[in-house]
């Protein structure tokens, strides 16, 4: 329970400075505002979201209006964007891989329905449940496995659903190169629904935390399918390709720093090897 109440945001306004000790957030800034506390906690405390604050904005934002009545979250961890999508949503199913987390959050939301497991494996059932059941699925949110291959792999089970409403999927992290080229290898093109695809909804940053450091993660992109058919063009669009491309470049390591990195792993592995 103690990694769990570390993860819960007391203050309505808190600041987190670089010479904060926490190797995972100093740096980090504004990390809670009243406002977002009084939308979503009424009071109360508010659940440490892994998300940036326009992030929470932005989904916060998009809930209000569409008030879903059915969600999918894919990665709950401690809650923070699950509390949102509570909020706001008939019914939510909440994926996630560590069976610690429906136990950690115990029950605290009466409207989710806690799936455990790999995603791969627990959403193309779901899809079908769904889908033959006429659900009204409206929002999806994809932060679970952070490798291209699992936000692909996650996205193209979620295009398996015709929507039977306006279907808003949002993915975080779209600016860390792994998730960024996981949602572009999605299968979107060949899926007539999906109208819209936004990498930069809300553009991400180069992380800043001692863990992460010089890392480009966070930003929410946005996909906007409906039940009529797109006419017309398709292109998924980028407003922040250029900075990423740019800050991908600047925080690549030079010559000399790969080649020192590639000389410490070789003794490494040498004794990896020996222990094996
Ligand atoms: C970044 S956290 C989610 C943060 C949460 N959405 C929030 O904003 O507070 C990612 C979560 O995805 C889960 N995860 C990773 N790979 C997964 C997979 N293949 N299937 C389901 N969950 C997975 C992890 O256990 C972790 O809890």
């Amino acid at each position: 329970m103690e990694i769990f109440s570390r993860q819960i945001c007391r203050d309505e306004l808190k600041i987190v400075h670089s010479d904060d000790p926490d190797p995972l957030r100093a740096g980090l800034g504004m990390v809670c505002f009243p406002l977002m506390k009084r939308a979503l906690a009424n009071g109360k405390n508010m659940l440490w979201w892994w998300m940036g604050l326009a992030e929470q904005a932005a989904i916060v934002f998009i809930l209000d209006q569409l008030r879903p009545k059915i969600a999918i979250e894919i990665g709950t961890l401690f809650g923070g964007s699950l509390q949102a999508l509570s909020k706001y949503s008939d019914q939510v199913y909440s994926i996630d891989i560590d069976p610690e987390v429906p136990k950690v959050i115990g029950n605290l939301f009466a409207n989710v329905r806690y799936l455990t497991g790999n995603s791969d494996y627990l959403l193309p059932p779901l899809i079908d449940d769904l889908q033959q059941n006429g659900a009204e699925l409206a929002f999806a949110l994809v932060d679970g496995d952070h490798s291209a291959n699992g936000v692909r792999k996650d996205i193209n089970h979620l295009l398996r659903f015709r929507p039977t409403v306006p279907f808003y999927i949002l993915m975080h992290d779209s600016f860390n190169p792994e998730c960024r080229a996981g949602i572009r290898a999605a299968d979107w093109e060949n899926n007539p629904y999906v109208q819209a695809v936004e990498l930069d909804f809300v553009p991400g940053v180069v992380n800043p935390v001692p863990a992460f450091r010089n890392q480009l993660w966070g930003g929410l992109a946005l996909a906007i399918l409906t039940p009529e058919k797109r006419i017309g063009r398709f292109a998924i669009t980028g407003l922040a390709e250029l900075t990423f491309q740019i800050a991908s470049r600047a925080v690549q390591p030079t010559l000399p720093q790969r080649v020192i990195r590639k000389g410490l792993a070789l003794p490494r592995r040498a004794i990896r090897r020996l222990q094996n």
